[in-house]
């Protein structure tokens, strides 16, 4: 009797093992929100440094320029992380790129260590993290059922038909990452998910695929709090700049490094989601909504950024956005004060405004959150909306009644 018995109970054992090693998950791909994955970079000669101190790294190979924590608490290094970390756009080219002589590069594609800590020195300060573990807890594991997809998020991509070298190669990785999670789970679609800007920037993804593609590879996009028509605080921030976060970083010590990125014009509120009537922005003698974008440029000094704006940024987010073709749970967090109109007391901007809330999440606007629902829930169209009350922006991807939300839409059987 007892060898049978070991033996009944090894093969137990070896198809509880079976069990665990394929749990039945549909594999995950992680997108992830605006500057919370690591981006490299090296500076090479062609680098000329506004300072000696900004050149200390020059040939000395790649260094994480995003994001060292402590270096930017040292307000001498602020200018040159801006300066390292600002783009050029080319009108003749009609494309972005790096300032010359800074090289930069996003570690750790395919993995979520790209993205648990933005300085992985600091792991206190994380936008991911638990939302990672939350996933582990359940049984996903990096590189096998789950999967990062970092980018470079001072970049986005152009309508298509026009230049955008680095958004173009990010949608050509992100979908060989989509296809190989997808092929390391027998053929199991992917669950993509999103946080924040990560979901305008999949969503674009989506809809430059074949559905036949879109069919076989995707089960299910699980955008949270995505700023689907922008949002008001990009005005504010164009004008007084964006510390990322980064509470000892001087906002305005940004300011021409935010108005230098593409992805900067891609946060503006769209005209489909805040309407053309109601005023984003005043001064004593103008009003601005979301359809009077180009002239706010041109009223704050940045003028350069029109035609940019109106070839590249309206032509995607000024009308209706088409259903991406896959089933969605769109999870956001409402009933958080969020900046809905920034005025202005004299006609021009360097008084500091006061700002009226209105509901959102905190940094998106319910406008923005909600823009999809009717579009997409036309015609039968698969469309899921749940809002989660009294929930930030962030605390969406931390706190566990969000939490359990997401993990739910993401393990939905369809
Ligand atoms: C971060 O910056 C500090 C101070 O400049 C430096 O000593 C450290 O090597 C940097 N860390 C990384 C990972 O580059
Ligand atoms: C985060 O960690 C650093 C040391 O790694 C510590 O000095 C700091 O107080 C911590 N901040 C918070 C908010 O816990
Ligand atoms: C701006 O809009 C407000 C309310 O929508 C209106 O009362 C005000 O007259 C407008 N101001 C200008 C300068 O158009
Ligand atoms: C909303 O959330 C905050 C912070 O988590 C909490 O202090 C507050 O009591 C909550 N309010 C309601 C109405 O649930």
């Amino acid at each position: 009797m007892a060898i049978p018995l070991l033996l009944a109970q090894l093969l137990l054992a070896v198809a509880l093992a079976a069990v665990q090693a394929a749990p039945g998950l549909h594999p995950v791909v992680l997108v992830p929100g605006y500057g919370t994955n690591e981006l490299d970079a090296r500076l090479t000669e062609l680098y000329q440094p506004s300072s000696p101190g900004c050149g200390a790294r020059k040939g000395e190979g790649w260094f994480r320029l995003y994001l060292n924590y402590s270096a930017l608490q040292d307000p001498a290094n602020v200018p040159c992380f801006a300066e390292q970390m600002s783009s050029v756009y080319d009108p003749a080219a009609d494309d972005y790129s790096n300032v010359a002589g800074v090289e930069t590069r996003v570690p750790f594609f395919g993995s979520t260590q790209a993205f648990r800590y933005p300085d992985p020195d600091r792991k206190n300060f994380s936008y991911m993290s638990t939302f990672v573990e939350r996933l582990e807890k359940m049984g996903y594991r990096d590189g096998e059922t789950m999967f990062g997809a970092p980018y470079d998020f001072r970049y986005a991509v152009a309508p298509v038909g026009r230049p955008s070298s680095i958004g173009d190669a990010f949608f050509r990785a992100l979908k060989g990452l989509v296809e190989r999670a997808s092929g390391l789970n027998g053929g199991r679609p992917v669950v993509i998910a999103t946080h924040s800007f990560g979901g305008q920037l999949a969503h674009q993804f989506l809809v430059r695929q074949t559905r036949a593609w879109r069919q076989q590879f995707v089960r299910r996009f699980v955008p949270i709090a995505a700023s689907w028509g922008g949002v008001v605080l990009g005005m504010l921030t164009l004008v007084s700049g964006n510390n990322m976060g980064l509470p000892f970083v001087e906002p305005r010590a940004l300011l021409r490094q935010g108005r230098s990125l593409q992805t900067s014009l891609w946060i503006l509120p769209s005209p489909a989601a805040f309407g053309t009537a109601t005023p984003l922005a005043t001064t004593k003698s103008r009003n601005y909504s979301a359809g009077d974008v180009a002239d706010y440029l041109v009223a704050i000094g940045f003028g350069e950024a029109v035609g940019p704006y109106e070839s590249r940024v309206l032509p995607l987010f000024g009308g209706e956005l088409p259903h991406p073709g896959v089933p969605v749970t769109s999870v956001i967090g409402v009933g958080v004060g969020t900046p809905e109109r920034i005025d202005y007391p004299r006609d021009d901007f360097d008084a500091t405004p006061s700002v009226v809330a209105g509901d959102g999440d905190g940094v998106v606007n319910l406008a923005s959150l909600v823009a999809v629902q009717t579009p997409w829930s036309r015609h039968g169209g698969d469309f899921t909306l749940v809002k989660v009350s009294n929930m930030s922006h962030n605390d969406l991807l931390v706190d566990d009644r969000a939490l359990d939300i997401i993990v739910r839409e993401i393990q939905r059987a369809d």
